[in-house]
This record gives C-alpha cells, sequence and structure tokens, in this order.
C-alpha cells in the first residue's frame, strides 16, 4: 500500500509499509566519511550490508538482544519494527583507533579491556558530541534504567560479534550502534550493523575490511565489503 518515503539519510532510506507498525529500510550504494565530506556511490555496497545487517541481527536476536528486525525482502530492502529513534550513537570500542586516538592520548592498536562505552548525541550539526551519563539524563534522553539497559545490551551485541568475528579471522576493533523504542516503550536495536557501522581488521594482515577502506582510500571498497560478507554468510 504505502511505499512513502518517510526519511533519506546519508546511506538509507526509509519508507512505509503495508503495516502501521512496521517500516522497510533500503540500504543505497552512497556511501559517505567525514560529516559527508566525501561522497561516492558504489554500486552493490548497499546490498553487502543490507545482508550482512540481517545476519547479525538474527544472531544477536538468538542471543537475546532485541533488534528491529523482522526480514529481508529483496538485495538491499529490509523490513524493520518502526522505532522511536533515540538521538544516540552508541559506540563500544575494544582497541584504540579513529576518534579515539585523535582526541585522547592513546596508542592505536592499544587494547582496551574493558571495552569502552562512548555515547554521542546525534546530531551533525552538532558534530555528534560525546555525552556523559549525567547530561543524558538531563536531556531526558533516557531514564536510569534505560541508559543501564542501553548499556548492558551494547556489552552483549559486542560479545557476540566479537566472538562470531574472532572465528572469521576478523578483529572487532569498535562499532557503532543505535536503539529506539517500539509500540510498547521496549528499546530495541534499531539501524544497521555494517561495514559502514564497523571498525574490523584482519587478524592475520592488519588490513582493515571497514569503511577505513573509503575513508583513507586503501583499497577496493566494494572488494572488501564483499570478502567480509562473504566470510559472515559462509559463501565464496
Ligand atoms: N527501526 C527504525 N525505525 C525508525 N527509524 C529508523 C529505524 N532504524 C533506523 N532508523 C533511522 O533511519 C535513518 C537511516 O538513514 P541513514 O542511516 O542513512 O541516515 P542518517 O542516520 O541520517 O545519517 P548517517 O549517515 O549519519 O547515519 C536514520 O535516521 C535512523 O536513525
Ligand atoms: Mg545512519
Amino acid at each position: 500500500m504505502t511505499e512513502e518515503l518517510l526519511y533519506a539519510g546519508k546511506a538509507k532510506s526509509v519508507y512505509g509499509s503495508d503495516r502501521a507498525d512496521e517500516l522497510i529500510v533500503v540500504f543505497r550504494d552512497d556511501i559517505t566519511a567525514f560529516d559527508g565530506g566525501k561522497k561516492d556511490v558504489i554500486a552493490g555496497k548497499g546490498e553487502f550490508n543490507a545482508r550482512v545487517s540481517a545476519r547479525l541481527y538474527d544472531l544477536l536476536e538468538g542471543r537475546g538482544i532485541p533488534t528491529h528486525f523482522i526480514a529481508l525482502e529483496g538485495p538491499a530492502r529490509m523490513r524493520v519494527r518502526r522505532l522511536k529513534m533515540i538521538p544516540l550513537e552508541v559506540i563500544v570500542r575494544n582497541i584504540a583507533a579513529g576518534s579515539l586516538v585523535r582526541r585522547y592520548p592513546f596508542v592505536e592498536g592499544t587494547p582496551l579491556d574493558p571495552p569502552l562505552i562512548v555515547i554521542d548525541y546525534k546530531d551533525d550539526s552538532l558534530h555528534d558530541p560525546m555525552l556523559n551519563d549525567d547530561i543524558i539524563l538531563a536531556l531526558g534522553l533516557l531514564t536510569r534504567e534505560e541508559l543501564g539497559e542501553v548499556k548492558r545490551f551494547a556489552l552483549r551485541v559486542n560479545e557476540v560479534l566479537q566472538e562470531l568475528f574472532a572465528d572469521l579471522g576478523i578483529q572487532l576493533v569498535d562499532f557503532k550502534i543505535e536503539f529506539g523504542r517500539d509500540a510498547d516503550g521496549k528499546i530495541r536495536l534499531g539501524d544497521e550493523i555494517s561495514m559502514d557501522s564497523m571498525r574490523l581488521w584482519d587478524i592475520r594482515t592488519g588490513a582493515s575490511l571497514d569503511k577505513d577502506v573509503y575513508r583513507f582510500e586503501k583499497g577496493d571498497v566494494l572488494a572488501t565489503y564483499g570478502q567480509v560478507a562473504s566470510r559472515i554468510l559462509g559463501e565464496d
């Protein structure tokens, strides 16, 4: 019925569906970096991210983490539960890299044990400023109970994904997730978990297997995403 475009973000478009409580997320081939300062289209990238996200959500649901995922309905189309998104970027870091190394005196590649959880306010015009517990509560973004739940979910997602990637010869360096509330007010993992939102290093070679290949022009982005997808999906 109504496949109305509700929102077109930088990498995905969100459409209404035949059910009021469900949406269709289309993973586009657009890729951006540096707050949108670098932009390209890489044909086939959306499909790899959609298929990887679907597989990871399925795995996480099986391990007790509530997600928005319902089904893949085409190569890059995902049916999800409609959530009221919470404007937070929840980042879990196992190894120092990226902005952590740029902004703080960490040496790139240093293991972080226990892992760090960093929560940013998702607003490009403010450049996603980092929050702390007091600011999150003062802004009314989460209740204290929800904040605890979000952190527990984030660490659990980390455990499940770290285990999966270790078996595939990949180090899960860090990743970003987003949460939302469903119609019952329950917090669920939304958005995507893909090569655009994780930092992955090949354990054997140290090579980047994620969007850093695009950011820093380290190689063939599509081939890299395809290689990760086939390791995760178990295809050649
Ligand atoms: N289950 C869901 N229900 C409602 N909105 C969702 C759901 N999952 C993800 N979203 C939202 O859909 C949008 C997806 O678009 P996309 O990620 O491309 O854009 P963006 O977040 O605005 O930009 P950015 O590229 O910085 O992430 C995001 O705003 C995301 O928060
Ligand atoms: Mg996004």
